[in-house]
């Protein structure tokens, strides 16, 4: 007997994903969606996850979204791994794959696009123009396809995932976003389907983003509280990785991502660096 889980149904237009999703209303299931650009690790798998655990008939899309990409990024480049991200799915039970063209998801004559001020704005805002607007606009498109009840997203995409809260918020859209802890490799760096980019250095090197939160916690841990200070010692831990370039380490409410310079209550330690021409983020609550 073959007890190899199934593959997922896959769909590629809206009006396929809306059949499954109509179908699975009227088994009285409830609808998870786990938005994707592929490339799938143990970080997706683990909101896939989380979104069966809860009995939720699971949608995950599959969409490298061109809007959010700013030229010169890694578009083209970007890895484009289909079968190998079914594979995942179906080890992991996702119910149906949604795997849409550029042009199913952008009609012709496409013109309309999310905004979300301030929040979007600095930080990841600052160094890749347009990207939230890029993320919050294709994220609204892919609840209205999916219509489901629960969106998740990664803590790796903190900032992200405070975008489309605000979005969600702001717009109205009936569905309850949920984010998931990062995952991460034995040695402390966040999954991300770009460190495939790394050379084996780079990826040895790549760990001193973690290593700098680390030390950020361990410091606040011990009654630090001043974010100019764990910035500083955060820098020196992050520039240790000899052509590490920084784009930005932010000490911010968690919430309304305004800087913070006492760590009073919970705080957002952030940071964006390149490494070997790959850009990596992380961040982790500092609690005091
Ligand atoms: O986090 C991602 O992979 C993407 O930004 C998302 C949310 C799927 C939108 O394209």
């Amino acid at each position: 007997m073959n007890t190899e889980p199934a593959l997922p149904n896959v769909v590629t237009t809206v009006e396929a994903l809306r059949r499954e999703v109509a179908a699975a209303r009227r088994r009285q299931q409830r609808i998870g969606l786990v938005p994707t650009m592929g490339a799938l690790h143990e970080g997706h798998a683990s909101l896939v996850r989380a979104s069966k655990a809860q009995g939720h008939f699971t949608v995950v899309s599959i969409f490298v979204n061109p809007t959010q990409f700013a030229p010169g990024e890694d578009l083209d480049r970007y890895p484009r791994t289909l079968d190998a991200d079914l594979a995942k799915l179906s080890a992991c039970r996702a119910d149906v794959a949604f795997v849409p063209s550029a042009d199913e998801v952008y009609k012709p004559g496409h013109a309309t696009s999310v905004d979300v001020d301030r929040l979007g704005r600095r930080w990841e805002g600052e160094h890749r123009p347009n990207h939230f607007r890029g993320v919050a606009t294709v994220v609204l498109k892919l609840l209205n396809m999916a219509a489901p009840d629960v969106a998740y997203f990664g803590q790796k995409d903190y900032q992200q995932a405070a975008v489309i809260r605000r979005m969600v918020a702001d717009l109205d859209v009936p569905v309850e976003i949920r984010v998931c802890p990062t995952v991460r490799e034995p040695d402390g760096l966040a999954m991300s389907s770009r460190n495939v980019y790394l050379s084996p250095a780079a990826r040895g090197r790549a760990t001193v983003l973690w290593k700098s939160l680390c030390l950020a916690r361990e410091m606040v841990a011990q009654g630090e509280r001043d974010a100019a200070v764990l910035a500083e010692q955060m820098r020196e831990v992050i520039l240790s990785a000899e052509d590490a370039r920084i784009d930005y380490i932010a000490l911010a409410d968690p919430d309304t991502l305004e800087p913070v310079e006492r760590i009073d209550g919970p705080t957002l330690a952030a940071v964006a660096v390149t490494i070997e021409n790959t850009r990596l983020i992380d961040n982790e609550i500092l609690v005091p």
